[in-house]
C-alpha cells in the first residue's frame, strides 16, 4: 500500500477567497497546498475591469503568509456589456480569462450574462487575445430541473457556443454530471474541464443523509452515483484536459445553515488531502500529478510549477471551524478524520 505521494506543486484551477477579512482567513490555506490559482470575480460588486483585477490581486498577494509562495491569476466577470476593448487592457494586465455565469445561477451571479448574444463581441476579443472562458455550465429556467440544469446547458448553450468560436479556450467549471465528462472527453484540445474534490468523493445523498445538511450544498448540486463514477472516471483517466479545481467557496456558517442557505463547500483548508482520497479509492494515486500539477498549466499554457509537496497516509482530524471576520467558517469534513496529510 502506498503510504506517501510526492508530486509537483499543484495549482487550483478554479477558486473563491472573497474579500476584506475573509479573504485574511482563507488565502493562507490555499498557499500552504498551491503554486497559483484561478481566482473567482463573483465579488459583490463583481470585478469587471483590469483595474480592478489588479487592486484585487494586491489585495490577495498581501493576505499571503511571509515565506509562503503564491500567485494569483486573476479573472474578469462576464456581464452583458462587458466592453470588448476591456479585453485588451486586461491581458496586459496578467488577465487570464473571463467568467461566464449565466444570471442567476448561483451564489453573486445578479450580474451575469442573459443572452449570450450580448457577449459575443467580447468573446471575439477574447479569442484574439488567448484569454480563455471560463463557464459556470447550468442553465437557470426555472421549468428545467435543477438536476438537469448542466446537461440542458451543454445541449443549448455550450455546443452553439462551441462552433461559433472553434479557437476559444474554454474550461467547463465545476462538472458533475456524466453528460458533461463525455462532452470535454469528445472535445478537441480547446476545451477542458475542471473537477472538484467534493464532487469526486460524494453523491447527492451526502446532502440529506441523517437531516439536511447543507456544508454539503454547493452548484451545480451534487448528483447520482452514476455521475460522481463518471467523474472519478474521467480525473484519474489520464486525460490532459481534466484538471483541478477546487470551487473552494466560503460563506459564513450561519448563512448556510439557514432557512435559504447560500451554495458553496469549502474545501481549501484541507484539498489535496481530498483529491489524495479520491484518486486512492480508485486505486489511481499514480495520475493524481498530472491532474494536480500538469493539465491545467498545460493547457492554460503556463509553465508548470517547481517544488514539490508530499502527502502521507495518515488519519488526522481537520478543525471544525475558522474564524471567519466576525464569523465562522466550517469547512467540508471538519472535526472528521481524514486520510491523507500534507507533509
Ligand atoms: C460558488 C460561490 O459561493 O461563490 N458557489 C458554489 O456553490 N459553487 C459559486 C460557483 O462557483 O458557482
Ligand atoms: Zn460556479
Ligand atoms: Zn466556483
Amino acid at each position: 500500500m502506498t503510504t506517501e505521494i510526492t508530486i509537483t506543486r499543484p495549482d487550483d484551477w478554479h477558486l473563491h477567497v472573497r474579500d476584506g477579512a475573509a479573504l485574511q482567513a482563507v488565502v493562507p490555506h490555499t498557499a500552504a497546498q498551491f503554486g497559483r490559482a484561478i481566482i473567482m470575480p463573483n465579488l459583490k460588486p463583481p470585478v469587471t475591469t483590469a483595474a480592478q483585477a489588479l487592486a484585487y490581486r494586491d489585495r490577495i498577494r498581501a493576505a499571503v503568509p511571509a515565506g509562503m509562495n503564491f500567485e494569483p491569476l486573476m479573472t474578469l466577470y462576464l456581464t452583458d456589456n462587458l466592453p470588448a476593448d476591456e479585453i485588451a487592457r486586461a491581458r496586459d494586465a496578467g488577465v487570464v480569462a473571463c467568467k461566464l455565469y449565466p444570471a442567476g445561477a448561483t451564489t453573486n451571479s445578479d450580474a451575469g450574462v442573459t443572452d449570450l448574444r450580448k457577449t459575443y463581441k467580447t468573446l471575439e476579443a477574447m479569442q484574439r487575445a488567448g484569454l480563455l472562458l471560463l463557464v459556470h455550465g447550468e442553465v437557470t429556467s426555472p421549468d428545467i430541473d435543477l438536476f438537469d440544469r448542466e446537461a440542458v446547458f451543454i445541449e443549448q448553450q455550450l455546443i452553439p457556443l462551441r462552433r461559433d468560436f472553434p479557437e476559444l479556450k474554454i474550461v467547463f467549471e465545476h462538472i458533475t454530471t456524466r453528460e458533461a465528462a463525455q462532452y470535454v472527453r469528445d472535445a478537441d484540445r480547446f476545451t477542458g474541464a475542471t473537477v472538484t474534490a467534493h464532487h469526486l468523493l460524494y453523491n447527492r445523498n451526502a446532502i440529506f443523509t441523517g437531516g439536511i445538511r447543507p456544508h454539503y450544498y454547493c452548484l451545480p448540486v451534487l448528483k447520482r452515483e452514476t455521475h460522481r463514477l463518471a467523474l472519478v472516471e474521467a480525473a484519474t483517466g489520464g486525460n490532459p484536459r481534466f484538471f483541478l479545481g477546487t470551487d473552494s467557496a466560503p460563506h459564513p456558517a450561519h448563512l448556510k445553515e439557514h432557512a435559504s442557505g447560500c451554495a458553496g463547500c469549502y474545501t481549501a483548508h484541507a484539498a489535496l488531502e481530498l483529491y489524495a482520497e479520491a484518486f486512492d479509492a480508485a486505486g489511481a494515486l499514480d495520475k493524481l500529478e498530472g491532474f494536480a500539477s500538469f493539465h491545467g498549466a498545460d493547457f492554460y499554457g503556463l509553465p508548470r510549477n517547481s517544488g514539490t509537496v508530499t502527502l502521507r497516509r495518515e488519519s488526522w482530524n481537520a478543525p471544525e471551524q475558522f474564524a471567519f471576520g466576525d464569523a465562522q467558517l466550517k469547512p467540508l469534513r471538519g472535526g472528521e478524520p481524514l486520510l491523507w496529510r500534507l507533509a
